[in-house]
C-alpha cells in the first residue's frame, strides 16, 4: 500500500442504542458528559478530525431532543464543513448502520462507522483509519492489545454454587488478541457487500455479529488493523462515564491527549 489522495468519506455515527447499561433512563447519546451530551463530543471530534465530507447521525427513532441538538450543531458548522444528515436507527446496531448507509450522498467512496459511545476518540485514530483506506485497504479497524487473559467458557448445569455456572473451554493466546474499537473504515463497495451478505443470516447468527468488520471477514476480504487509543473507550457502564469525565476534567484534563 502506498500513500495517495484521501477518499470522499462519509462517517456514520451510530447513536440509536438505548443505553440501558448506563442506567440513566435516556438514550446513551443524550447522557451528559462534562456538561454536554455524549453525542456532541463524538460529533465535535469527527468534525475536528477533518476526515468527513458527510456525517450521517443515526438517532433513536422519534427522539426529538437529540434531533434538535443535532440541528443546532448543524447551524454551528462553518461553511465548507461536512454535510450533516439525520436518520432514524433500527432494532439492532447493524440495522442502524444500514439506515445510515441508505442516506450517504452520491460520490461517497469510503465509509467510517463510528459508535457515538466512543465520544472521546482522538483525531489521530480517524487519521490512521482514513490513511490506510487511501493507501488501498478495503477494510480497516483500530485495535489495542489486550491486557487481561481471555478464556472461552460454556454453560454448565449444577455444580458447586460457589462458582458461576460456567466451565472454561479454552484460553486464547493473548499476543494474538486485540480489543477492537471504532471508527471502522471501509470502501463503500465493501461495506455494501458485507451488509448484503448479512441478509442471509438467521437470528442467532445476526445476534453474534457485533461489528461491521466481522461481516467483511466473512466475505474473505482482508481487514487491516491500525493502532487505536485507550482514550477511545466505549462508554457503556457508569464506571466508564466516571473514567470519561476524569479524562475531560480530572488532574490530567484536556492536556492529556493520547495519540
Ligand atoms: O450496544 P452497543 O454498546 O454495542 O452499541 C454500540 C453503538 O451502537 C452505540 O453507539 C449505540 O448507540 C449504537 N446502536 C445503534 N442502534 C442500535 C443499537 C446500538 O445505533 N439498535
Amino acid at each position: 500500500m502506498s500513500e495517495s489522495t484521501p477518499l470522499v468519506t462519509g462517517v456514520i455515527v451510530v447513536a440509536a442504542g438505548s443505553g440501558q447499561r448506563l442506567g440513566y433512563g435516556m438514550p446513551k447519546a443524550a447522557v451528559p458528559l462534562g456538561g454536554e451530551p455524549i453525542l456532541m463530543h463524538a460529533l465535535r471530534g469527527i468534525v475536528a478530525s477533518g476526515v468527513a465530507s458527510q456525517v450521517c447521525v443515526v438517532l433513536p427513532a422519534g427522539d426529538e431532543g437529540l434531533r434538535r441538538l443535532c440541528g443546532s450543531f448543524r447551524d454551528e458548522l462553518a461553511d465548507g464543513g461536512p454535510l450533516l444528515t439525520l436518520v432514524d436507527g433500527g432494532a439492532t446496531r447493524a440495522d442502524s448502520v444500514r439506515a445510515g448507509m441508505a442516506a450517504l450522498m452520491d460520490g461517497t467512496e469510503a465509509v467510517l462507522v463510528h459508535d457515538a459511545a466512543r465520544a472521546l476518540t482522538p483525531e489521530s485514530v480517524f487519521h490512521r483509519v482514513t490513511e490506510a483506506l487511501a493507501a488501498g485497504a478495503a477494510a480497516v479497524i483500530p485495535v489495542l492489545p489486550v491486557v487481561d487473559t481471555i478464556k472461552t467458557v460454556a454453560a454448565t448445569s449444577g455444580g458447586d454454587s460457589v462458582f458461576a455456572p460456567e466451565v472454561v473451554t479454552g484460553t486464547a493466546r493473548r499476543e494474538e488478541l486485540r480489543a477492537v474499537q471504532t471508527p471502522q473504515g471501509f470502501t463503500l463497495d465493501t461495506l455494501v457487500q458485507a451488509h448484503r451478505s448479512a441478509e442471509g443470516l438467521d437470528r442467532r447468527e445476526s445476534a453474534a455479529v457485533t461489528d461491521d468488520a466481522m461481516l467483511v471477514e466473512m466475505l474473505g476480504t482482508p481487514v487491516y488493523a491500525v493502532r487505536g487509543s485507550t482514550q477511545s473507550l466505549k462508554i457503556t457502564t457508569p464506571l466508564d462515564l466516571i473514567f470519561a469525565e476524569g479524562l475531560l476534567e480530572g488532574p490530567l484534563g484536556a492536556r492529556w491527549v493520547e495519540g
